[in-house]
């Protein structure tokens, strides 16, 4: 029998830090790019290499952070490191909540909370190379121009990897080093605990550092090796929000690139931003200042933009969506929604509908080629099919303390200013006259109108605008014609 593959024993990811220099309310590892937290797209990474177990440290605003973590990743173990500071003491203490468990054997796989662009396939190298290798200890490096404030990595003669140094401990020589060292490791589990309990304070910071773990893992004889990746973005962690938007600018970047590799075209991807969570097919086409996030997807041969956000919303096969702001809405396939419409949660626009310029819609369905061509709201509301909405229809939903629906049949006809007084319900095929006011229900196939009659005061602006442009070519205007009566009432609506 072939044994299943699973992943390292565990992945320890250090979230600990206070994140000051973010100058926030927020904790740091909480900040988000492309949609999701930075701790979120470490633990995304950390599950991706299917470990037996996970744990996060934490400490700084720890309740915040543990309350977000069982949001997004409730099976995590949450660890609390105490007074004793430095990564080795993080470390530490998750190795002794997980051993409480059971006694780690195997890999552990220490990665951090703030190190957002960290990918599944790079750690699962990491993985590889240690267990391949046999390694007591693998770190993931990287080639910098600029090394300062990052621990060097240092080679023996033979070019093996002896031990790291921290920037603050290192000499003139050492910081030479433009090798670093990302704080993302893979370490045999015996090892690591081995190690850790011999690891002191006794440096620069009164700190427990992590790295000291490297050199005592090759004074008891273990094999200590590097990954050097050429992509230093994944190893990159956020200190301050200058770093978190280059971050989020660069995730952005490579989603957007997997997108158009996959089918998708993008016109302008430096004003198109994906969140990590969106799903897109093939030949769909984006158009400049698109945002997508959350939940969104979008079906093939659909046009999303310019000029539109949409958040947690399904875009049916071949529509077209035009400056449009909607969340939680449902277009359906080769309907049409904007220029300029703000589609408000619950909104489902059934195949080939349209909601046009200037719409708001909200907890309404639409049927199949129904259409709300131009200006007006829609709320709390049904509509059948192949019914035609006209210009300027509201649905009065509101009464100061209730909502109130108003159900619309199919192939409905309605005038121009139509005001639905909700809870009103109009039949099949009825039509309703210009400005009407339906306060009672309409029976289908009934043409319902608002009759309020019509009064001409004739000579009025000649009379009380004298002297305006107005007057002067009403006059005009009626010294030609022939003579008419003072004042005519007309019932026409
Ligand atoms: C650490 C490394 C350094 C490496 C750098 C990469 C050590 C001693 N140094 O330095 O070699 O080049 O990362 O960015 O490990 N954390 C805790 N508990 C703590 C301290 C830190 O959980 O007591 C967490 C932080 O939240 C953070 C990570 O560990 O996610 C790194 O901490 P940080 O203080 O940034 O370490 P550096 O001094 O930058
Ligand atoms: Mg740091």
């Amino acid at each position: 029998m072939i044994p299943e593959k699973t992943g390292p024993a565990a992945v320890i990811v250090l979230a600990a830090g206070a994140g000051t220099r973010m100058k926030s309310r927020t904790p740091k590892i909480l900040h988000e790019i492309g949609g999701r937290s930075m701790v979120g797209h470490a633990l995304l990474a950390a599950r991706s290499i299917h470990p037996r177990q996970l744990a996060v440290v934490v400490r700084h605003e720890r309740d915040l952070v543990a309350r977000h973590l069982s949001d997004v990743d409730p099976a995590a173990l949450i660890v609390d490191q105490d007074d004793v500071p430095g990564t080795g003491r993080a470390v530490e203490v998750a190795l002794q909540a997980l051993d409480a468990e059971q006694n780690l054997t195997g890999t552990v796989v220490v990665t951090y909370g703030d190190v957002p662009l960290l990918s599944g396939a790079l750690l699962a190298e990491l993985v590889e190379t240690h267990e391949r290798e046999a390694n007591a200890v693998t770190v993931l490096t990287a080639v910098l121009d600029d090394a300062t404030g990052y621990g060097r990595i240092l080679r023996g003669e033979d070019g093996t990897v002896t031990g790291i140094r921290e920037h603050k401990d290192a000499s003139d020589a050492e910081r030479l080093i433009r090798e670093v060292n990302s704080g993302i490791y893979a370490f045999d589990a015996a090892v690591l605990r081995n190690a850790l309990a011999h690891v002191t304070t006794d440096n620069s910071q009164g700190e427990k550092y992590l790295t000291d773990v490297l050199a005592l893992a090759r004074q008891a004889g273990g094999r200590v090796a590097a990954v050097v990746t050429a992509d230093r973005w994944q190893v990159e962690g956020a200190n301050d929000r200058v770093q978190l938007a280059a971050l989020g600018a660069e995730l952005n970047r490579r989603v957007v690139e997997a997108w158009m590799r996959a089918g998708v075209t993008v016109v302008d991807p430096s004003t198109t931003w994906i969140d990590s969570s969106v799903t897109l097919d093939e030949d769909v086409r984006l158009l400049p200042n698109t945002q997508l996030h959350g939940a969104t997807r979008v079906a093939r041969d659909a046009v999303v933009g310019p000029d539109t956000t949409l958040t947690d919303v399904t875009v049916g096969e071949g529509a077209k969506v035009v400056r449009t702001h909607g969340s939680g809405a449902v277009i359906g396939p080769d309907a049409a929604v904007g220029p300029f419409t703000y589609l408000r949660p619950g909104t489902v626009l059934g195949e080939s509908g349209k909601i046009g310029a200037f719409y708001e819609t909200k907890n309404v369905t639409i049927g199949r080629g129904s259409k709300l061509s131009h200006l007006g709201y829609a709320g709390d509301a049904e509509i059948g099919e192949d019914t035609n909405i006209g210009c300027g229809n509201i649905t009065a939903n509101y009464d100061g303390e209730k909502k109130h629906r108003t159900v619309i049949g199919s192939g409905v006809r309605t005038g121009s200013n139509t005001v639905f007084v909700a809870p009103v319900t109009v039949g099949d095929g009825a039509y309703s006259g210009a400005g009407a006011v339906i306060r009672k229900d309409v029976p289908a196939g009934a043409l319902a109108l608002t009759v309020a009659a019509q009064r001409n005061t004739e000579g009025w602006v000649q009379a009380n605008r004298p002297g305006t442009r107005s007057a002067e070519l009403a006059q005009a205007a009626t010294s030609h014609s022939s003579s008419t009566p003072a004042s005519t009432e007309e019932g026409k609506s």
